[in-house]
């Protein structure tokens, strides 16, 4: 069995930067409290007419480009979002059309802020088992097109963003690759961060009446996924760490899922790691869900932050609740 390795890293964001002053003249906010308790400076969202499927075609080619092949030369699509163009088919054959890659198959995870961790997981799988060699793994979202912008949406609207990363995945032939996963989930929790309508249990799947209560908005108990992801983040890089026989020391970079500045700097001191050793670029993109940590590992892979032999660890947690971890050596 050959172990999973990283060929090649893109991303690709909207070029609409919204800033923290933006927002303050949609809804009661401020620049202030934004910056304080999210880290958030600007984000992107998409100009009307950009389709999520459009950013992570751009994305993959960047990252197909990186791993030196053409799109003909993918053997599978695993493409994460929690926000798809369309309520049916997934965005994977909408990617696909887009790259010309019709034949192959194509797996949409529905995972949220988790999804790349989940999507990852599948492709290793894949991999490990031979069924395919090279497999594009996407997040992306366009939260922005989701958010309510008036005041009573501010809770999430001044966090949530839209971007697509992608890497490929294929056979590697020495210890270098996906080392370990660490997965879980609790529905216990589904209510505290989702989307209710539209949903297949109503008829019709969206009424005037749930658009006029927002329920076709994101909703987010903010407090309650605040303290639990700052336990379950942590606890997770530490289980994948210990199923390797490594501890915090030994990492080069922890990329953690971008939620919010604070939960990321909690993480860094439970895990009692070096600012050198944690990447950040919430400031700049805002939470952009599935697509936070392809994102942020390409921009670590292009300035450096990551060579050949490093360690790194993936970890998320989101809706679902959804969490979980990889660990990786480049
Ligand atoms: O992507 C993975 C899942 N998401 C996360 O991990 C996000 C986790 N949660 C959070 O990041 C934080 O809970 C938030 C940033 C969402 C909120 O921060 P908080 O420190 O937990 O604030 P809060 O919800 O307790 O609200 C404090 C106050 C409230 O006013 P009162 O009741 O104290 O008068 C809110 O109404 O801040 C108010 N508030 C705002 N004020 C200005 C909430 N949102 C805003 C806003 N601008 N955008």
């Amino acid at each position: 069995m050959s172990r999973a390795r990283f060929l090649g890293t893109g991303f690709a964001v909207p070029d609409r930067v919204v800033t923290n002053d933006d927002l303050s003249a949609l809804m009661d906010t401020s620049d202030e409290w934004i910056r304080t308790r999210t880290g958030i400076q600007e984000r992107r969202w998409v100009r009307e007419g950009e389709t999520g499927a459009g950013l992570a075609d751009q994305a993959a080619r960047r990252a197909l480009e990186a791993a030196g092949l053409e799109p003909g030369e993918l053997d599978a699509i695993v493409y994460a979002t929690s926000t798809p163009d369309h309520f049916a088919p997934g965005n994977g054959v909408y990617l696909q059309r887009l790259l010309g890659v019709g034949g192959i198959p194509s797996i949409d995870i529905r995972n949220q802020c988790s999804g790349f961790i989940y999507a990852l997981s599948v492709a290793d799988a894949f991999i490990r088992c031979g069924q395919f060699r090279r497999v594009l793994v996407v997040g992306a979202e366009l939260q922005s097109t989701g958010m309510d912008v008036s005041t009573r949406g501010r809770n999430t609207a001044v966090i949530f963003a839209d971007g697509a990363g992608a890497v490929v995945l294929g056979p590697g032939n020495d210890e270098r690759g996906l080392l370990a996963f660490d997965l879980h989930g609790d529905g216990t929790y589904a209510e505290k961060l989702w989307v209710d309508a539209p949903g297949s249990m109503y008829h019709p799947r969206v009424s005037h009446e749930q658009i006029e209560a927002g329920r076709h908005f994101l909703d987010m108990d903010g407090k309650e996924v605040f303290r639990h992801a700052v336990a379950r983040m942590p606890e997770s890089v530490l289980a994948v760490l210990a199923a390797t026989g490594q501890t915090p020391a030994d990492l080069r970079l922890l990329v953690a899922h971008q939620a919010n500045l604070r939960i990321t700097e909690m993480i860094q001191r439970t895990l009692q790691l070096r600012d050198d050793q944690v990447y950040n670029n919430i400031m700049r993109y805002g939470n952009t869900t599935a697509a936070s940590i392809p994102i942020a590992l390409d921009e670590c892979v292009r300035a450096g932050r990551v060579r050949a032999g490093d360690l790194v660890a993936l970890t998320a947690f989101g809706s679902g609740f959804l969490w979980g971890s990889a660990l990786v050596r480049w």
